[in-house]
């Protein structure tokens, strides 16, 4: 199964993905996480990486597209967290034939107040909340045992930023998935375990009908 999941930033890609990834073996490709490596390289290309991600901005399209292309190529199935986001990558993709889109509907105020909470490993790969989805251990990583940090562009001014591109390129894509039929909304505002509970309804119901 080729997965979608599409929704404002802080709306909770990464932590269903980690629960899909398990339970369903979907790879968890996530662009965010492939620039964020990108940038640790401290490479030329990974010093303007960089400098997109603390702006908040959108990292170039071309750039994107082959970096999650060549990621997923050898995959047979995977879920795609937070690409595509504009258009031109959402056409570059259609060779992949994507079997679904997940989109998490979540109100700004909550999000706003998960993103205040969020913490993750120093690899970037597993994301906590102080209350909502705490460590087993104050600080530390539950997997790889590293101490918890917050995200550098987890501050109000780029998050504002991040959102104000949300609306304008990628919320474009609702309409664009509604169009092939591939869209499913998931209401998102509750715990993670009901939300995951409602995304799980949907793959369910995907895989019976196959
Ligand atoms: P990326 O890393 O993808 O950031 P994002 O889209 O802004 O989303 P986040 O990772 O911040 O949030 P999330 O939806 O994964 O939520 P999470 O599960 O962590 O991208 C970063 C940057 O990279 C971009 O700004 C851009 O510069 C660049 N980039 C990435 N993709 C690109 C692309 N395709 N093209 C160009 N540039 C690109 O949850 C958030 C918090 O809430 C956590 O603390 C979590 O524990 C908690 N939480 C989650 N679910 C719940 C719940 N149901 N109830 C309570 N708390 C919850
Ligand atoms: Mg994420």
């Amino acid at each position: 199964m080729k997965l979608i999941l599409l929704g404002p930033p802080g709306s909770g890609k990464g932590t269903i993905s980690e629960r899909l990834e398990k339970d369903y073996k979907l790879y968890h490709l996530s662009a965010g996480a492939l620039l964020r490596e990108e940038v640790a390289k401290s490479t030329t290309i990974g010093k303007d990486i960089k400098a997109y991600i603390e702006r908040g901005e959108l990292v170039p399209d071309s750039f994107v597209v082959q970096l999650v292309k060549l990621d997923a190529k050898s995959k047979p199935n995977y879920i795609l967290d937070g690409f595509p986001r504009t258009l031109t990558q959402a056409t570059e993709i259609e060779d992949l034939n994507i079997d679904i889109v997940l989109l998490l509907d979540v109100s700004e105020d909550i999000v706003l107040e998960r993103f205040a909470g969020r913490r993750v490993c120093q690899s970037g790969e597993h994301g906590y909340h102080l209350t909502h989805l705490p460590p087993k251990v104050t600080g530390i990583c539950d997997v790889d045992k590293t101490s918890l940090i917050q995200r550098k562009d987890d501050n109000p001014q780029v998050i504002k930023k991040r959102f104000q591109i949300y609306h304008k390129d990628t919320a474009l894509l609702i309409n664009y998935y509604q169009k092939k039929k591939l869209l499913h909304k998931i209401p998102a505002n509750g715990t993670p375990d009901e939300v995951y509970q409602n995304v799980k309804k949907i793959i369910n119901q995907l895989n019976k009908n196959k």
